[in-house]
């Protein structure tokens, strides 16, 4: 073991694991790009995180996929790319900045039919998904604005297919998750989200520490029985 790994280990790890097992072709390296050069924040899944969703969305053998969180599209093409013809993903994303970026990389990729984007804040979206009768999801990605991340689990909740899984993203923060005198103004959401996942019948749930190049984190994996 390499002394005192950190982050500086966790993303040389990364680079490794990344550049041999989830290698970017063109669409995914041109999707970074493009967030980059339009300023959107690099906030996206590692390399080695989108390989899971794409491999956890092919388990579910998933047709239905929702998403929170859009940003430039670069989670959306690993899991958009996982699912069979015919095969649906809508994504919520509340910025129009950073909804048109991702709409231009989801085109490169090839995915402009397979991908339902809407722009909007989420909790404001989701009204019209019911009216739509959208769903059942057989994945759903949390990834949007971590303080409704709560509100974003119950509502998918009722619309997630029994076998289906939910996943939401950055639940631990540096461990912030247990530190009673936080600043983080996110955490309070997931530590009710923790509280309403150990409540709810209808789910196994567990919560799985990630390191990475974007640090220390972790992801919720939500099975809904
Ligand atoms: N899933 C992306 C990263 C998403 S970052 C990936 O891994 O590639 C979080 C995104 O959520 C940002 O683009 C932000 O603009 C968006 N967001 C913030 N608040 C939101 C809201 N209320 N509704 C929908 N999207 C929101
Ligand atoms: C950050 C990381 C994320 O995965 C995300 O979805 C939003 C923000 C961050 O590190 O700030
Ligand atoms: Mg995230």
């Amino acid at each position: 073991m390499r002394a005192m790994a950190g982050p500086e280990t966790w993303a040389a790890v990364d680079a490794y694991v990344g550049g041999l097992l989830a290698p970017h072709d063109e669409a995914l390296e041109a999707a970074l790009a493009a967030s980059g050069e339009a300023g959107l924040p690099a906030i996206q899944v590692s390399p080695p995180q989108g390989k899971l969703l794409y491999m956890l969305a092919r388990l579910l053998g998933a047709r239905t996929i929702l998403e929170f969180g859009t940003l430039g599209g670069y989670s959306t093409i690993w899991l958009g790319r996982a699912l069979p013809d015919g095969g649906r993903l809508i994504t919520l994303e509340s910025d129009p900045a950073h909804a048109e970026v991702a709409r231009a990389s989801l085109k490169r990729a090839g995915l402009a039919d397979v991908v339902d984007l809407r722009v909007g804040p989420a909790l404001e979206t989701l009204p019209t998904l019911e009216a739509e009768n959208a769903g059942p999801f057989d994945l759903v990605f949390i990834d949007a604005d971590k303080a409704s991340t709560p509100e974003y689990f119950s509502w998918s909740l009722d619309r997630t297919r029994p076998g289906g899984l939910i996943v939401a993203d950055n639940v631990i923060r540096d461990g912030a998750l247990v530190d009673p005198e936080t600043k983080d103004p996110t955490i309070p959401a997931q530590r009710r989200l923790h509280e309403m996942l150990a409540a709810e019948p209808r789910v196994d749930a567990t919560t799985i520490q990630t390191v990475s190049v974007k640090g220390y984190d972790g992801i919720s994996l939500i099975l809904v029985k």
